[in-house]
């Protein structure tokens, strides 16, 4: 018998991680690699977030902190989800993790007994299907098509419930897809959930600030007060504010929910990092100039990106409405041959050609649970992308 858990067999490795890390050992081995491949702004974190992690350190704000965070990010996480989403929570319903990441886990752990079913549209964000299973759940994978903009419908929703589904996770705007559901599109969900009222909601709002054009965000409890005392609303500064490396998420639900969520951060790791937990005070409450400053950054670059990518022959990019990632379809490359020799046999094999072939790197689409298709980041310089993409190109147009 293996001496690791068996329920390790159930999960595999972040693919995205492994790519980042691939493409960052050719750069280490001097080759001219671009990579596409990690989720995080590129910016550094406002310079007022800093300020306040050197002050808290230096007033010694370095000891263990209440196991679900500080009353004082607890406050401004409450303010923040009634200036900005109109919900109102209590400190006593919110819980501050380790990172976005931790907190889904936290919640998947206090809630998932063997064989609980959790919908989960895809394509999706890779860590959702194995955070499940490691829980001891079952994910439902729903794949989402680029026709229906990689988003799920009501229709959908209806056929995936079953008696045994425990959560629906609502991610908008998507990773990996970039696509966000209008207040509209979320209703017609909301209405599908009011008659199963055995499902609950676990939303994942990390892109809540990453939004184009004139798309209004919105969250489920927000849409569907009926829902409230049934959702999850889980969210970050990890994007919103370039704080990737500080880990901090948080989460506001119903208390017996955030009491559970805190009874594993008790058991696991105590609680997040006292000095981010200042940080990211400052963040929720301090001046938002960043904001508005990286969105028009990072809507240009989606623009440039999916210009360019939709000039490559066997490439169809759709445009998303937020998030810092295009999840092309490359349908019209599959069957053909790279100007290296490798078949395009499916996603991953056009990935791994575009490395090696071009130094390209992006994450293949059956990471994400949808195929053909790969996820470009684009929170990388202009002059990258526009690089890039050129690359992508010519690779697209040596394809025979
Ligand atoms: C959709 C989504 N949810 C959650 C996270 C995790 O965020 P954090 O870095 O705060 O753990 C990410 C990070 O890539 C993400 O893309």
């Amino acid at each position: 018998m293996s001496f690791l858990s068996a329920s390790l067999d159930r999960v595999k490795p972040s693919p995205t991680i492994a790519v980042t890390t691939k493409a960052n050992e050719l750069k280490a081995a001097g080759k001219d690699v671009i990579g596409l491949g990690a989720g995080e702004p590129d910016f550094d974190t406002p310079q007022n977030i800093k300020d306040a992690a050197k002050a808290a350190i230096d007033a010694g704000k370095t000891k263990y902190t209440p196991v679900d965070g500080i009353p004082e990010l607890k406050r401004a996480i409450c303010d923040k989800f009634k200036r900005e989403n109109g919900l109102n929570y209590t400190p006593a319903q919110v819980s501050v993790g380790t990172g976005g990441k931790q907190t889904l886990y936290n919640a998947l752990m206090a809630t998932l007994n063997p064989g609980d079913e959790v919908i989960i549209p895809a394509p999706y964000w890779v860590s959702y299907p194995d955070m499940v299973l490691l829980a001891g759940g079952e994910p439902v994978a729903v794949a989402c098509p680029m026709e229906t903009g990689y988003k799920l419908t009501p229709e959908m929703l209806e056929a995936a419930i079953t008696p045994k589904t425990k959560w629906l996770i609502f991610n908008s705007p998507s990773n990996p897809t970039g696509a966000g559901y209008s207040r509209d599109e979320l209703k017609g969900l909301t209405d599908v959930l009011l008659r199963h009222p055995h499902v609950w909601v676990l939303t994942d709002d990390m892109y809540e600030h990453l939004v184009f054009d004139d798309f209004e965000f919105c969250t489920p409890a927000q849409v569907e007060p009926r829902l409230y005392d049934r959702t999850l609303t889980c969210n970050g500064v990890s994007k919103a504010y370039a704080m990737t490396g500080w880990r901090i998420g948080y989460a506001a639900g119903p208390v017996e929910l955030i009491r559970a969520m805190g009874k594993i951060q008790s058991q696991s790791t105590s609680n997040p990092c006292s000095i981010s937990q200042w940080a990211a005070l400052e963040a929720l409450t301090g001046p938002q100039d960043y904001i508005a400053e990286s969105r028009v950054a990072f809507q240009r670059r989606r623009d440039l990106v999916v210009g360019m990518l939709n000039e490559a022959p066997g490439i169809t990019c759709p445009v998303p409405e937020g998030a810092f990632y295009v999840y092309p379809s490359i349908a019209g490359c599959i069957g053909k041959t790279s100007a290296g020799g490798t078949v395009i046999a499916d996603d991953e094999a056009f990935a791994t050609a575009l490395l090696e072939e071009t130094g390209v790197a992006v994450v293949f689409g059956a990471a994400f649970g949808l195929s053909p298709a790969f996820r470009v980041s684009y929170a990388t310089s202009d002059a990258a992308l526009t690089e890039a993409c050129t690359r992508i190109q010519t690779f697209c147009k040596g394809l025979k």
